[in-house]
């Protein structure tokens, strides 16, 4: 296969995390890294052995070696960066969530779709074994009846932290919520109804919310919050059989598929290769090998259909981002 020059916008808490499976990755090159300071563009890529480094996101974009970028900044970044890369020719991989709207997503991919480039939403749970393993089991339960998926953090207050951060497009919703929505999407599809509540902090977004999708005859229980901990699980039930993730169910590599009673009949426990953002880069490395411009895995339907679900909660919640008029 061939080997994809990758480029890194952002070098904060989960560029990190990331450069590390990139490192690890064959059909990876660790190629470029940027940064909004030189220094820290250059420590950064000389502490996980990229060629090159740039002190401003446009000189990488302009870098007509880099094959695709990854998008590390806040929220309220993506639209912007993503722009930038798409219309600098470039594939792009968008940390989640993926923009602040669904108006500025649609624009993204519109944006993708005109320059021929691939795009996809750093929806890394959606690429993981265990994840595929249980929408495969999802076939033999029959009839999904109700999902409950939480995705809980105790983040101690900070005005300059993204997470509170209005401007950055904080809150718990773009944050945590987008994963038990995905898993809720995914098993159960576009719901018919969204009953939400959320408690917005001082901050003016929210720190905690619950969000109950209504389906005919189903129902999905999710709730995110900065402001408890919490042990994440999550749990499909049908009319046949369960399936169970086991904690931090988004980034667990066990889940069983269990009978209605919840005794396990098979159980799925495969250790990540390297930190688990593996399976996303090889997912994005073969789609650009195959020449295709949108990965089956995480098509831009579903990252479509949950910024729909989170743009309606803030409706509901009066809760808007200071870069929407
Ligand atoms: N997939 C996952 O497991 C996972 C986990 C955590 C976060 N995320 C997502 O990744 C993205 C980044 O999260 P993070 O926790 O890594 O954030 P972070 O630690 O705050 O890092 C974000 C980086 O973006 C750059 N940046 C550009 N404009 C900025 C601005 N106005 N304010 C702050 N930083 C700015 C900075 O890098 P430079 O100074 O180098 O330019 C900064 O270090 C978010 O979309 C988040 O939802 C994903």
């Amino acid at each position: 296969m061939k080997k994809f020059n990758w480029g890194i916008i952002g070098t904060g808490r989960i560029a990190n995390t990331f450069a590390q499976a990139l490192a690890g990755c064959g059909e990876a090159v660790c190629y470029a890294a940027a940064s909004r300071t030189r220094e820290k563009a250059e420590a950064f890529a000389q502490k996980y052995g990229f060629e090159k480094s740039y002190g401003s996101y446009k000189e990488l974009a302009e870098d007509e070696n880099v094959d695709v970028v990854y998008i590390a900044t806040p929220m309220s970044c993506h639209y912007g960066d993503a722009l930038l890369c798409i219309k600098n020719g470039k594939n792009v991989l968008c940390e989640k969530s993926a923009a602040l709207s669904l108006s500025q997503l649609d624009e993204m991919l519109k944006a993708a779709n005109e320059n021929n480039v691939f795009f996809m939403e750093a929806m890394w749970m959606k690429c993981r074994p265990v994840y595929l393993k249980a929408l495969e089991w999802a076939k033999r339960i029959g009839r999904i009846e109700y999902i409950k998926a939480d995705f809980c953090n105790l983040v101690q207050y900070d005005p300059k932290d993204r997470l509170f951060d209005p401007g950055c497009g904080g809150g718990a919703l773009l944050d945590l919520a987008v994963y038990p929505l995905t898993l809720a999407y995914d098993f159960l599809g576009e719901p018919e109804e969204i009953i939400t509540a959320a408690h917005i902090g001082r901050g003016g977004v929210d720190l905690s919310n619950s969000i109950m999708l209504k389906y005919n005859n189903a129902a999905a229980s999710l709730n995110s919050s900065f402001e408890i901990p919490n042990n994440n699980s999550a749990l499909i039930s049908a009319e046949n059989g369960m399936i169970i993730f086991s904690d931090w169910f988004f980034c667990t590599s066990r889940a069983a598929l269990c009978d209605r009673d919840g005794k396990e009949l098979e159980v799925f426990d495969k250790p990540n290769e390297i930190n688990g953002y593996e399976y996303e880069i090889r997912e994005v490395c073969r789609c650009l090998s195959e020449g295709i411009r949108e990965s089956p895995l995480v098509p831009h339907s579903s990252t479509r259909a949950v910024m729909r679900i989170m743009d309606k909660c803030r409706a509901d919640w009066g809760m808007r981002y200071p870069q929407e008029k």
